[in-house]
């Protein structure tokens, strides 16, 4: 077969495959314009899911006629004076989103630039242009999108549901509004998705935190601690919730790079590293972190939509954040420590005034009298703010007085403003869990020989996955030998979890090791 130039329309088809994945894919390369042009408010209305309807109107720069015949050709920009890819410092800079939005719907810009007193407006149907006719509107631009991916069926089949689309339309307004907090934003979904977020001051350390609880929640604001930390070129500000504030996926990490919202491997994964095993397994801390590094530091020309990065020293970027949070977490759980002090754990194990001895309170107490940092881990986020001001009574304890117990599990408590539930098992297991770490850190878990032997019979694979990595488990503690081709034999376990479930552990130590 020929080779064959592309006609542009079907180029821009194709190069919406990638900048136009959905309907927020849109809404986020039109804010971004908007913020480009330098607006100081943006409202965005997306009706059925966004595609039937987008409408993004901003206050910014506009548009004079000649730019806006330019603005719908492919690859052609206001945002590249002089070719240089290494010094980006606007959100746009391929010319790409609006004949790529064209080529796969019903297009429709408004614009009347600044101090102009005529406005034009310009049109593009599925790739094909309409002429340049005058309009009416005050200073700044409209753009309207209906029909989205009507050009482009397969891509239309695609769309989750309505109010999945709308989610992610929502997700998107609150990145690009968090990372501009100076600019007023409001959204509407027709239904009831909205938004309305009034500007605030720059800065968003020194100006408190309104935006940050108009998106991530009041919540957020007062289990927060604020993040601030530079090394060389490279400096991170923001708020870290505490640990005991996750959520069952990553939506509430917002990561801003030069003011850009980004969803960058490795930051999610400096994020992980900076909480470490403070946040349960496969749960997400809540936390919005700015990075500013020079323009030349990082490459955002990596992929079409422009959310994903490449940083020139990505260890130290990487070391930064996750320093800054050990920092930040750390001296957090030092307020809360310093303030569970042992006689204030002893003062728990007492029986409060109205409390009867038989429900068994003292001795499930028992445990944490022998151990004081862990217990601020399981503290309840408003606990520590009280401690502060602990007087001598039992209700100002952090963990307040134990009045009940339930179900031989959770503990009920109360402190001087708040009721507090200790969930006591999982609190005996990140005592044991401390302790165990605490042990290896000092040299050594302490082992203790099984009278009569366990056998765990498991796969092959996950039998031999056991038996190669013995000599680790020693060192944790955990003897096991091969025992026939589909089981392992264990001969002595940590002294700590002597009473454990053996079976139990060796299966998931057996899964663990699958995932690496
Ligand atoms: N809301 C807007 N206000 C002013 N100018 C705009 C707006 N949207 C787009 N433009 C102009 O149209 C050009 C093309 O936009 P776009 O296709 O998104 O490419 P890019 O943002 O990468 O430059 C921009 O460079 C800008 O000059
Ligand atoms: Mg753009």
């Amino acid at each position: 077969m020929a080779i064959r130039q592309l006609p542009p329309n079907l180029v821009n088809r194709i190069a919406a495959g990638e900048v136009v994945e959905r309907p927020a894919s849109v809404v986020k390369e039109l804010i971004e314009n908007a913020i480009d042009a330098g607006a100081a408010r943006i409202d965005v209305v997306a009706n059925g899911g966004g595609l039937s309807l987008i409408r993004v109107t901003d206050d910014g720069s506009g548009m004079d006629r000649g730019d806006l015949a330019l603005a719908i050709e492919r690859h052609a920009t206001s945002k590249l004076q002089d070719d240089d890819l290494s010094a980006i410092l606007t959100l746009g800079f391929r010319g790409e989103a609006l004949p790529s939005i064209g080529a796969v719907a019903r297009l429709t810009i408004v614009s009347r630039a600044r101090g102009a007193d005529q406005a034009y407006e310009i049109a593009v149907d599925g790739g094909r242009k309409a002429q340049l006719k005058p309009a009416a509107i005050g200073e700044g631009t409209r753009i309207e999108v209906r029909n989205l991916f009507y050009a482009t069926p397969a891509r239309l089949k695609f769309m989750k549901s309505e109010r999945a689309e709308t989610a992610a339309i929502a997700d998107v307004v609150k990145r690009l509004a968090l990372s501009k907090p100076e600019i007023a934003f409001s959204l509407d979904t027709g239904n009831r998705t909205t938004l309305r977020l009034e500007p605030c001051p720059p800065g968003l350390l020194d100006h408190g935190l309104a935006r940050l609880g108009s998106i991530l929640g009041e919540e957020f604001v007062t289990d927060a601690l604020p993040v601030r930390a530079a090394r060389g070129a490279v400096a991170v500000e923001g708020f870290a919730g505490l640990p005991t504030l996750h959520r069952p996926n990553s939506l509430a990490q917002y990561l801003v790079v030069n003011g850009r919202p980004v969803r960058d491997k490795l930051l999610a994964g400096a994020v992980r590293a900076g909480y470490g095993d403070l946040v349960p397994n496969g749960r997400h801390p809540m936390l919005a972190l700015f990075l500013a590094l020079p323009p030349d530091e990082v490459d955002v020309n990596v992929h079409p939509a422009k959310t994903e990065l490449r940083f020139r020293d990505a260890q130290a970027v990487r070391a930064l954040i996750v320093t800054a949070l050990h920092e930040a977490l750390g001296s957090a759980q030092h307020r809360a420590t310093a303030s569970l002090s042992q006689e204030a754990l002893a003062r728990m194990t007492r029986p409060p005034t109205g409390f009867t001895p038989q429900h068994g309170l003292p001795r499930a107490f028992g445990f944490a009298k022998r151990a004081q940092a862990p217990l601020s881990l399981i503290a309840l986020p408003s606990a520590p703010a009280h401690a502060e001001t602990a007087g001598d009574d039992d209700v100002a304890n952090p963990l307040g007085a134990a009045r009940a117990q339930v179900h031989d599990t959770f503990i009920i408590a109360e402190t001087e403003h708040s009721l507090v539930i200790v969930d006591q098992h999982a609190a005996h297991e990140r005592l044991v869990y401390e302790r165990l770490k605490k042990a290896f850190a000092n040299g050594g878990l302490s082992r203790q020989m099984l009278l009569i032997p366990e056998v765990v019979e498991l796969d092959r694979e996950a039998a031999e996955r056991l038996a190669a990595s013995a000599p680790e488990l020693e060192r944790l503690g955990l003897v096991v030998e091969a025992f026939g081709a589909s089981a392992v034999i264990v001969r002595e376990v940590p002294t700590l979890l002597g009473q454990g479930n053996i079976q139990g552990l060796v299966r998931d130590l057996a899964d663990e090791l699958a995932e690496g």
